[in-house]
This record gives structure tokens, sequence and C-alpha cells, in this order.
């Protein structure tokens, strides 16, 4: 009974209507759209997706900048480099990758952000007209997790959903949108995280359950009903010899078990993955034509 959500099928459909977009703009005489990466230190997970956004970036005519820094910066290089693409006019949005190293305040970096080129959608005005609202960048991978709901036409009016997850990035605003007077939303929102009690009788309820816990394989089919929605945002490198990269991708959900309950289900890879950074693309754009921040 279950459809397996095709995330990147749905990249590569958005991909090239964003692509055609930017070769319209060429054409009537504008400028490609110009999305800069902040990437500190040489951490494995961070290269790589800085390095497919980069990529991205190329392969739909955007144009990028990617500055590098080491492990040791200090604050103020670092307060410095954001004050300078703040300021730059040739570059439209721009992301710090996270997580930064612990001598770096994250908060600091991210509020020094000019939340008009904030992308990722992590300054706190952006946060707060999400929460109100009000037109703004949203968070990547929620806003990804969501399109796929909406490209898979999938019912969320008056549904329960349970989002497992509470981060600052994913869950909160997961939780936030999933109960928006909107499609995708006007759910009925549980948030449950890793000190819930009841989680199992919690998810068992549910007709939507999104996971973001980071815990691999975490959701069983002892935690799923006949029918449900499960939308699976984990992502967690685990060792392997199978690969040549030495690591394969894990998801919060044991696909294996719990797929043949769900009515959809979204795998890992393949699912909210390449969604994410197709989001930050179509929130590049929208900061490049000012549509959000005239
Ligand atoms: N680290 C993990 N996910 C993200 C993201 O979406 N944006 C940034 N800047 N860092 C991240």
């Amino acid at each position: 009974m279950n459809n397996i959500i095709d995330g990147k099928a749905v990249a590569a459909h958005i991909k090239a209507e964003i692509a055609a977009n930017v070769q319209q703009l060429i054409r009537d005489g504008g400028k490609a759209p110009c999305l800069a990466a902040v990437l500190v230190g040489h951490d494995g997970a961070s290269e790589t997706y800085v390095a497919a956004k980069v990529r991205t970036c190329g392969e739909i005519g955007f144009r990028s900048k990617l500055i590098r820094f080491e492990d040791d910066v200090c604050e103020e290089e670092l307060l410095e480099c954001i004050c300078g693409l703040n300021n730059d006019s040739d570059v439209d949005g721009f992301i710090v990758q996270l997580p930064l190293p612990q001598h770096i305040s994250e908060a600091k970096i991210i509020e020094a952000i000019d939340y008009r080129k904030d992308v990722d959608g992590f300054h706190p005005i952006n946060i707060g007209r999400m929460l109100a609202g009000l037109p703004c960048f949203l968070p990547a991978t929620p806003a990804g997790a969501l399109e796929l709901i909406r490209y898979y036409n999938i019912e969320t009016k008056g549904k329960h959903c349970v989002v497992i997850g509470r981060s600052r990035i994913v869950g909160k605003p997961l939780a936030m949108l999933m109960m928006q007077k909107a499609y995708p939303g006007d759910c009925t929102v549980s948030v449950c995280h890793s000190r819930s009690n009841n989680l199992r009788e919690m998810c068992l309820q549910a007709d939507i359950i999104i996971v973001a816990l980071g815990k691999p394989y975490f959701l069983k089919a002892d935690m799923v009903k006949q029918g449900a929605v499960v939308i699976d945002v984990g992502l967690t490198r685990l060792p392997s010899s199978a690969t040549s990269t030495g690591y394969k991708l894990a998801g919060d959900v044991d696909f294996n078990q719990v797929a043949p309950l769900c009515s959809y289900i979204s795998p890992v890879p393949g699912g909210v993955g390449p969604m994410t950074i197709v989001s930050l693309m179509k929130n590049t754009w929208q900061a490049a034509a000012k549509t959000i921040y005239p």
C-alpha cells in the first residue's frame, strides 16, 4: 500500500524550473543570483553539504562563492567576514555552515547576518516572522519536507502530526509550520523528544510522523499505525566498509520494517535530503528577486 516519496525526482523537477527562470532572467538582461557559503574547518559532513550546495548553484545557473576559514579562526574575524557579505551588493544571500567550533558563539554569528540575506532562515527575525505568519525565509530542511508533502498532495488538514525532535533548525520550525493555517498544515501537532515519556503511544496516535531526532533507525514498526505518513528527516553517517566513502547515510526510521505500514514514506537517502538544497536555492532566488524583503 505504500508510496515511497522520491525526493530526488522532486528536487530535480524544481531545480529544472529554477534553472529555466535563471535563463529567462539572464535573457532579460538580469544577473544570475549569487549565494555565498562560509565554511569553518574541515568537518567531513559540512564539507560534503557545502560542496553539494556550491555544485547545485552551478547546475541551475546561480553564481556562488565559497569562503573558508580554519578551525582556529576567531569570532571577530568571522564577524568581519559576515559584515563584508552583508554589505556586498554582489551577494544576494549567504549561509554560515553549522556547526561552528566551540569557541565561536553560533547565536552571535547568526544574529550578525543581515536577515534580508539570511537564506538559511536562522536569524531570529526570520524565525519570528515565520511564527507570526509573515513572509520570511523558511529554514531549508523544514521547507523541503513540506514541499514533499505538497508535491504528493498528502492530506494534512485536521490530521494528528507527531514531530519527534525539537531542534532549533528542524523540529521546532516543522512543528510550527505543520500547525499553521495553510496547506501543508492545519494539523494537530504534538512535539515529542528524547525526554518524552510516552513516545510510542503518541506515535501510535499519529496520522503523520516527522522524525528529526538524529538517532539512526529509531522509529520502529510497533510505533506506527497502519496507513500513517512517515517523513524521515534524520541523516547520520555510519561507518561502512561496503562503500567507497567509508560511510553510509542512515535515517531515523527503520525503513524496512516501517515502510509496509505506511501510506507514504520518505527514504534516506533520497527523501528530504535533496529537497533541503532545493529550498536553499529557492530562498536564494527570492533574495535576489527581493520578493520577501523589497
Ligand atoms: N548544518 C546542518 N544543516 C545546516 C543548514 O541547513 N544550514 C547550515 N548553515 N548549516 C547546517
